[in-house]
C-alpha cells in the first residue's frame, strides 16, 4: 500500500538542515498548518523542507507568545493582536519556501468585501510571499476578485462543495499567480462525508480550466488523508505538525501504484461518497451557490477562538 522514501544524508548546509534527513520530493507541496515559527523550523529540521505555512485565525490564537501574553493578565486590543499576527508571520516567512504563508482576514458573518480587502492589502504588505486568506463566501470572494486585479495572491478558505470551487475559479481569473483553493477534508468527514471525495471531483472540475486555481488540501487529520492527497497529485496539501511528525516516525512513507484511500471514519464506518456534479466553469463567479453551513460555522468558529483567547471583540464587523 505504501512505500518509503529514499533517506540519503543531507546535501543542504545551514542551521534547519544539517542533521535533517532529506526525502524525496513530492510533486505535492507540503505547508505546515500552525501558527508558531519554533514549530515551523522543528519541522524543517525533521523533514528537510517547508514548503510552506498556512495560518487562521484560531492557530494564531493558540500561539504559545499570545498566550503566555493572556496568561499574564494582557488583554489584546484589535491592533495589537494584529501586530502580533505580523510579527508571528514574518519569523515563518524566511522559513518557507514558494508555495508561501497564508495569512487569514479577520472576519464575521457581516463582513464586507471592501472591509477584507483593507486588512488584505495591509497584511500582503507585511512579508514578501504572503497569500492573503478570504472565506469562501460572497463577499469573500469579492474580496478576491478585487484582491487579484490588485496583484494580490489569494488562498479561499473553508471550502466544501465543488459549486463553491467553481466559484473560485471564476472569481480569480485576474490572477497574476496561482490562486489558491482549501477545500477542508476533515471536517467533512466529522460529519460523515468523505472530504477525499471533494478533492477529486474539483481536481475533475478543474480539468476543463486554464490551471489558475491550485487545490491546497486541508484540515488533514491523518497519514493515510496525507497519502491520499500525494496520490492524487494535489498541487498543496497543509498538515499539521503533529501529523507531519508522524509521517517521520513512520519512515516518510509514499503511496505506491496499489495505494488505496479507505475513506472511513476512526470508528472504520465507511463515509459517505460525495458525488461528482457537472459545472461550468465559465459561469459568472457570483451565479454559483457559494453557501455551505461548515463554512458559516467555519467563520464562527475562528471569530470565537480568537475573541476568547483575547478575552474581548477583535472589532470585526
Ligand atoms: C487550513 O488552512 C486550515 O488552517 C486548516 O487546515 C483547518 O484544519 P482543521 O479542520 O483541523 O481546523
Amino acid at each position: 500500500m505504501e512505500s518509503h522514501c529514499l533517506a540519503v544524508a543531507s546535501i543542504y548546509t545551514g542551521y534547519f538542515t544539517m542533521n535533517a534527513v532529506l526525502i524525496e520530493k513530492q510533486k505535492t507541496k507540503v505547508l505546515v498548518d500552525g501558527g508558531n515559527p519554533e514549530e515551523t523550523l522543528r519541522i524543517k529540521s525533521l523533514i528537510g523542507f517547508v514548503d510552506g505555512q498556512t495560518t487562521n485565525p484560531s492557530l494564531i490564537a493558540r500561539n504559545p507568545e499570545i498566550q503566555h501574553r493572556i496568561a499574564s493578565g494582557h488583554k489584546l486590543s484589535p491592533d495589537e493582536a494584529s501586530e502580533e499576527y505580523k510579527k508571528i508571520v514574518q519569523r515563518i516567512s524566511p522559513l518557507v519556501g514558494d508555495a508561501g504563508v497564508s495569512i487569514e482576514v479577520f472576519s464575521n458573518l457581516d463582513t464586507t468585501a471592501e472591509q477584507m480587502l483593507t486588512q488584505g492589502k495591509d497584511m500582503f504588505s507585511w512579508i514578501p510571499n504572503a497569500y492573503i486568506k478570504y472565506p469562501c463566501t460572497r463577499e469573500g470572494l469579492r474580496a478576491a476578485q478585487m484582491s487579484v486585479e490588485e496583484g494580490i495572491r489569494v488562498n479561499i478558505t473553508l471550502c466544501f462543495s465543488q459549486e463553491q470551487a467553481a466559484g473560485v475559479y471564476a472569481a480569480t481569473q485576474a490572477t497574476k499567480a496561482p490562486a489558491y483553493v482549501s477545500p477542508f477534508i476533515g471536517r467533512l468527514d466529522d460529519r460523515g462525508e468523505n472530504g477525499m471525495d471533494l478533492i477529486k471531483n474539483i481536481q475533475r472540475m478543474y480539468e476543463a480550466g486554464d490551471g489558475h486555481v491550485y487545490v491546497l488540501a486541508a484540515s488533514i487529520r491523518s497519514i493515510d488523508q496525507l497519502l491520499a492527497c500525494f496520490a492524487l497529485g494535489v498541487e498543496l496539501v497543509t498538515v499539521p505538525a503533529k501529523i507531519l511528525e508522524a509521517w517521520a516516525a513512520r519512515g516518510f512513507p509514499t503511496p505506491n501504484r496499489n495505494f488505496a484511500y479507505k475513506g472511513a471514519d476512526t470508528s472504520g464506518k465507511t463515509l459517505k461518497p460525495i458525488q461528482y456534479r457537472s459545472i461550468d466553469l465559465r459561469e459568472p463567479w457570483n451565479t454559483f451557490d457559494l453557501t455551505h453551513e461548515l463554512t458559516r460555522k467555519g467563520i464562527e468558529k475562528f471569530v470565537a477562538d480568537f475573541e476568547g483567547t483575547l478575552g474581548q471583540s477583535t472589532g470585526v464587523r
